[in-house]
Order: C-alpha cells, then sequence, then structure tokens
C-alpha cells in the first residue's frame, strides 16, 4: 500500500492546557473547516483557576466537543491527515487529557500524531492564512496572558529566541489580581478595563517597574503591592466607586506603560538580531486591552515596525493555532512523534528542535 503523506488530509488541533477546552479542524492549505472553544466557568467562584477542576472538566467536555466539531466538518477520523495536540507547557491534567486523547485517536486510526508547544502554537498563529497578517520570519511576538509574558523573536518552525519575560506574575495575572483587590469578578482584566473607562487614568501615579531597564523583562508584583497599599488607605469594605475607578485607570495607564516600554526594548534587541525585521505580533488575553494595544502602536511607530493582532478569539486560547502550528510542522519536515512523548508541565521555546 503506498503512503498517503500526512499533508494530503485535514488536521485535527486539540487544546487543554489551561481552562479553555478547544477542538479545530485546518483544511491541508490551513483553512479552517471548524473550530469549537468551551470556556470553563467552573473556576469563579474561586477567583482563578483551580488545576483539578480543569483536568476534571476538559476530561468531561473533550470528546463531545471533538465529536461535534468532526461532525460540523463533516469528516470522520479516518479521513485526517495527523492530529495535533497541546503537550506543553501547561496544567498537567489537562496536558495529560488533551494529549491522551489526540493520541488515542491517532493509534486507532493509524495517524501521526503531533505533540504542540502551546507558545509555539500562539507564536505560529500570526501565520495562519485566513487572518492576512503577512507575518513572515523573523517577526517579533510579544505573548501577554493570564499564564505567559515574554518576548520572542520568532525565526521559524521550531526556532524562537526568547527576549525576556517576566520574573513574576503574568500580566493577566497583574489584571486578575488588582480585579480581586478592587472587588471584582474573574476574569479580572475585562472587569478591570470597564472600571477604569470611568477613571482618572492620573489620579495616582503607580510605579512603571524595570522601565528603561536594559533588556525586555518583566515584572508585576511591586505595581500589584503598590495598588494593594493605595486601597489599604480606605476602611475596609469603603473603598468609593469613583476611587475605584481612578485606581483601576491609573494601574491600567502604569501597566499599558510599562509593557510599551519593554516591548521597545525588545523591538531594538530584535533589529539587532534581524536588522531587516519589523513585525511586532501580540498575542494572549491581554491583548485585548484598548488602552495597551494605544501603547504599543504608539511604540512601534516610533520604532518604525509594523504592528499586528490576531483578531481576540485567535489571541486567547484556541485549538486553531494548534492544528495550524501541527501544519507548520508537517510542512518543515515533522514526521510524527513516538508516542511514548510525555505532557511537559514546563516546555521552554528554546527546547525546541526546528
Ligand atoms: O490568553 P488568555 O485567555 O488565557 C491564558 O491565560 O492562557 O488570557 C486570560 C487573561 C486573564 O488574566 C484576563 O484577565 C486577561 O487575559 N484579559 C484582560 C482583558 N481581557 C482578558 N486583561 C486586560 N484587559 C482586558 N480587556
Ligand atoms: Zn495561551
Amino acid at each position: 500500500m503506498a503512503l498517503v503523506s500526512p499533508l494530503s488530509g485535514p488536521i485535527l488541533g486539540i487544546e487543554s492546557s489551561c481552562d479553555d477546552t478547544a477542538a479545530s479542524v485546518l483544511g491541508p492549505d490551513g483553512q479552517i473547516i471548524a473550530e469549537s472553544v468551551a470556556r470553563q466557568l467552573d473556576h469563579e467562584a474561586f477567583g482563578g483557576v483551580v488545576p483539578e477542576i480543569a483536568a476534571r472538566a476538559h476530561l468531561a467536555l473533550l470528546p463531545a466537543l471533538v465529536a461535534r466539531t468532526m461532525a460540523e466538518a463533516g469528516l470522520n477520523f479516518s479521513d485526517l491527515g495527523a492530529i495535533a495536540a497541546t503537550t506543553g507547557p501547561g496544567l498537567i491534567g489537562g496536558l495529560i487529557v488533551g494529549s491522551g486523547y489526540g493520541k488515542g485517536v491517532a493509534i486507532a486510526y493509524g495517524k501521526p500524531f503531533l505533540a504542540i508547544n502551546h507558545l509555539e502554537a500562539h507564536a505560529l498563529t500570526a501565520r495562519l492564512p485566513s487572518l492576512g497578517l503577512g507575518a513572515e520570519f523573523p517577526y517579533l511576538l510579544l505573548l501577554v496572558s493570564g499564564g505567559h509574558c515574554q518576548c520572542i523573536a520568532v525565526e521559524g518552525v521550531g526556532q524562537h529566541t526568547r527576549l525576556g519575560g517576566t520574573i513574576d506574575d503574568a500580566a493577566g495575572e497583574a489584571f486578575d489580581k488588582v480585579a480581586k483587590l478592587l472587588g471584582l469578578g474573574w476574569p479580572g482584566g475585562p472587569a478591570l478595563e470597564m472600571l477604569a473607562a470611568q477613571g482618572n487614568p492620573t489620579a495616582y501615579r503607580f510605579p512603571r517597574p524595570l522601565a528603561g531597564r536594559a533588556g525586555c523583562d518583566f515584572s508585576f508584583s511591586g505595581l500589584k503591592t503598590a495598588v494593594a497599599t493605595v486601597i489599604a488607605t480606605f476602611p475596609h469594605g469603603a473603598l468609593p466607586r469613583e476611587a475605584a475607578a481612578d485606581i483601576a485607570a491609573s494601574f491600567q495607564q502604569a501597566v499599558a506603560d510599562t509593557i510599551a516600554d519593554r516591548a521597545a526594548h525588545a523591538m531594538a534587541m530584535f533589529r539587532e538580531l534581524h536588522p531587516t525585521g519589523n513585525l511586532l505580533v501580540v498575542a494572549g488575553g491581554v491583548a485585548a486591552n484598548a488602552t495597551l494595544r494605544a501603547a504599543l502602536l504608539a511604540a512601534c511607530d516610533k520604532a518604525r515596525f509594523r504592528f499586528a493582532a490576531p483578531p481576540l478569539k485567535y489571541c486567547t486560547d484556541n485549538a486553531t493555532m494548534v492544528a495550524w502550528a501541527g501544519l507548520e510542522r508537517l510542512r518543515a519536515g515533522a514526521q510524527g512523534e513516538d508516542l511514548a512523548i510525555a505532557p511537559r508541565p514546563r516546555w521552554p521555546l528554546a527546547e525546541l528542535t526546528p
């Protein structure tokens, strides 16, 4: 029997590394055939993602979600060219569920399995043909989500240079923690942005951690402490709404200024590595923030970089980015993994192979 190339059939992608359960099917050219995401809301009452709850929810949601997505695509597993699943980094329970499910389908139907690094999936999203962002290698990625905050030079499939990252909290984590201090719900970013719209961003002068410092590392814990200190000056439970709005707006401005400063440094570092490179791509849930986008746009203008942001649903966790990363890896010559590959809670980009 002639061997059929995995690139001749559609690819199924699975994402389950945090609190979103997602499946997607892409055609061999990268066109989106069907995609679904189930955002787990069970964590709301706890004010953050609870790993064990996330793992159980992935287990409960994933099989039906994949079946629905395949049905929407009008495909059976036997029609697939390959299966790609996020295998790290992330919460181990969810990674076991998603990659285990993907391997199961791969074994049952004799298809190649691609173990996808979640960070690489975010990094390669900008190249998804239907987005039309024209992201050719190399480009600079700023990933700002609830779990990650880093600047990466994306040089090729499996070729990434991490230029810097957070030394304490991720940007989204800072938004979530400050939102909690302000008595807002979870996830805190969107609620905080809404409150900030009614406040004065210059009412409080919060620190811009590491701003002006060499490199492009980030730090948010000192900023969070500064906000907590201001809130503590009000009697417990008696923070007036106007003051809360001013605090939210001032905090948001401090984060936007800080990230824009770090991104400016990252662009300079990127230029040293790639003198002709001129594209900054932003990804992650925090990329939804309009104040941050405006600050980044200004920084890009100044550095003569083009600024690109995928639509929000591809900035946040999704399985289309996982399937696309799988397709990119196949195109780059990947054959599929040895199925003994284990999920990795920690999996730095530096450990990927071209
Ligand atoms: O990428 P994402 O959906 O999930 C991961 O963390 O992987 O990012 C979620 C994070 C949360 O921390 C949330 O508060 C933050 O993104 N976020 C925002 C906004 N929308 C979501 N932060 C600031 N402003 C927003 N509009
Ligand atoms: Zn993510």
